[in-house]
């Protein structure tokens, strides 16, 4: 792991961007132009991800009409208004793995007649059906999300899957879409992103890159735009590094068939045996974490320059539908539930990494984080009636202000971040202007002692204020717990200073941060 040279982030930072910092004072310099904006950093970056998986769906959004925590037709009110202080975009449902052998007609009609099953990836519980189709566009209207829908290939059926769109959406008579109103919904509901297998090259069905690519074609063929309903159909793609998946797939089908290509990766501090505690680490392991969290610049960059060779107008996007820290579960949690706290760490890792989603929005198009209630790095834990948002929660509640908004490319190389002789780039940082002129900057320190000087040089505008918000914590693991909700929570930030236009900053060891300049 050791690198005695900079991160391919940094490489390209002293090609493409001016820059001149001194490591040692840990003081950087940036160029801000807010009259050069570029591509628009699509909301869909800040896309969730639920899966029926431990007490995500059950317990985390799904309580029963009947259970005393106060819900709207079985969904936990609490979640949904907390959820909804994110405004996020879309939510990518019913799984994963769970996704490629769930049979979607189990989970429609009179709940107590609905099949059970096993759910046999994550944990062997009995799964009986009583979230299904109606109950997760409820969901999504109660939150004002979109849906994005990700259908079985595994152990599915071409069949299986285009009734499921029809059944959805389609507003005529058809044998699918009367029996969705003999299920009592008589609108079709609208439902634009649609995924076409999950993970095909492992638990959706150990395929090749080329045999996928040959069913994926038929699957999305039968997947029809019924009325104006327009999918974007996405076809499961490659896992992290393997740039073969993506070759084959962007070669052998058209754009007219596929809207996008997903891409997974977690970051896991150890290794897939031992990931390592989500609060008792070491400096070493935090380091790692960071570390592997900057390779999703350089994972980008390789996929999008697969991509750009088929696709130079970049008409098929790139859908990160799968992303976070993945920590060993809490110790006394089932294996199968993937419990896992959430610190200060895990901030900074979804900071790093939204920062680099929206650095690379004129390709990555959507991305979406595992999971959003319970489950891997979470927003929310839910106990019972008892409910905390967790650090990375409050990261998106602050980077919110970049949903379309358009991007203005950063000038800067970052001083580095060295532990015991590897070196690492310590910030991080993206800008946008919103549809009102009105500035923002996202910027993370990893360092875990040093603040940053941070000067940003202003130009091709003016601006005459700043604001701010501020995440950090006394220590690395500092986490919320339901007995401490609020060790972690955002506060207002003072440490920007504005002279003429020029922004000086200090920013804080280990923090996240958001600037409003208007
Ligand atoms: O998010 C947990 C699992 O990780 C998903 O089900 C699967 O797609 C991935 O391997």
């Amino acid at each position: 792991m050791k690198r005695t040279g900079l991160s391919i982030t940094a490489l390209l930072g002293i090609c493409f961007f001016s820059a001149y910092i001194s490591a040692q004072e840990k003081s950087t310099r940036i160029n801000l132009n807010i009259d050069m904006t570029k591509d628009i950093i699509s909301r869909h970056i800040y896309g969730h991800f639920s899966e029926h998986l431990g007490h995500c769906i059950y317990g985390g959004y799904w309580v029963g009409e009947d259970s005393p925590i106060p819900n709207t037709r079985g969904i936990r009110n609490d979640v949904v208004a907390a959820l909804k202080r994110l405004n996020i975009p879309n939510l990518r449902w019913p799984g994963g793995c769970f996704a490629d052998e769930y049979h979607w007609m189990d989970g429609i009609g009179p709940r107590a007649e609905r099949p059970k099953m096993v759910n046999t990836h994550w944990g062997g519980v009995l799964e009986d059906n009583s979230f299904g189709t109606h109950e997760f566009l409820d969901l999504c209207e109660q939150l004002g999300t979109e849906p994005y829908i990700c259908g079985n290939v595994g152990s599915g059926s071409v069949e299986e899957m285009s009734k499921w769109v029809e059944y959805i959406t389609f507003d005529g008579e058809s044998p699918m879409a009367n029996l969705r109103r003999k299920n009592g919904r008589e609108e079709p509901w609208k439902v634009k992103y649609w995924g076409v297998g999950n993970e095909n090259w492992g638990c959706g069905g150990n395929m090749t890159a080329e045999f996928y690519a040959d069913q994926y074609k038929r699957y999305a063929t039968y997947c029809r735009n019924y009325g104006d309903n327009r999918l974007f159909r996405i076809a499961g793609g490659p896992n992290s590094r393997d740039y073969h998946w993506m070759e084959v797939l962007m070669k052998n089908v058209s754009y007219r068939l596929m809207d996008g290509v997903s891409l997974h990766n977690y970051t896991v501090p150890n290794n897939w045996r031992d990931k390592g505690s989500a609060t008792d680490f070491t400096e070493e392991e935090y380091f790692r974490t960071i570390d592997r969290t900057l390779f999703m610049d350089e994972l980008i960059t390789r996929h999008s320059s697969v991509m750009d060779q088929y696709d130079p107008d970049k008409r098929v996007g790139l859908i990160v539908d799968e992303w976070g820290t993945w920590h060993n579960v809490e110790p006394g949690t089932n294996p199968g539930f993937l419990f896992q706290q959430n610190t200060i760490r895990d901030a900074l890792v979804a900071g790093i990494n939204l920062n680099i989603f929206n650095n690379h929005c004129d390709r990555v198009k959507m991305a979406n984080i595992a999971q959003t209630v319970n489950v891997l790095q979470a927003m929310i834990f839910t106990e019972g009636e008892k409910m905390v948002l967790t650090p990375s929660f409050y990261v998106y509640e602050m980077y919110k202000v970049h949903h379309d908004a358009a991007l203005i490319p950063l000038h800067f190389v970052s001083p580095e971040y060295e532990y015991q002789g590897n070196r690492i780039p310590a910030v991080s940082a993206s800008a946008s202007k919103d549809r009102n002129d009105i500035v923002h900057i996202t910027l993370t320190n990893a360092d875990p002692a040093a603040e940053q000087n941070i000067t940003i040089d202003i130009r091709g505008g003016s601006v005459s204020s700043v604001t701010g918000k501020v995440l950090t914590g006394n220590e690395l693991s500092a986490h919320n717990t339901f007995d401490s909700p609020d060790v972690i929570k955002t506060e207002d930030f003072k440490g920007a200073k504005l002279a003429k236009n020029t922004l000086t900053v200090k920013l804080p060891s280990k923090s996240v941060v958001m600037l409003e300049l208007k």
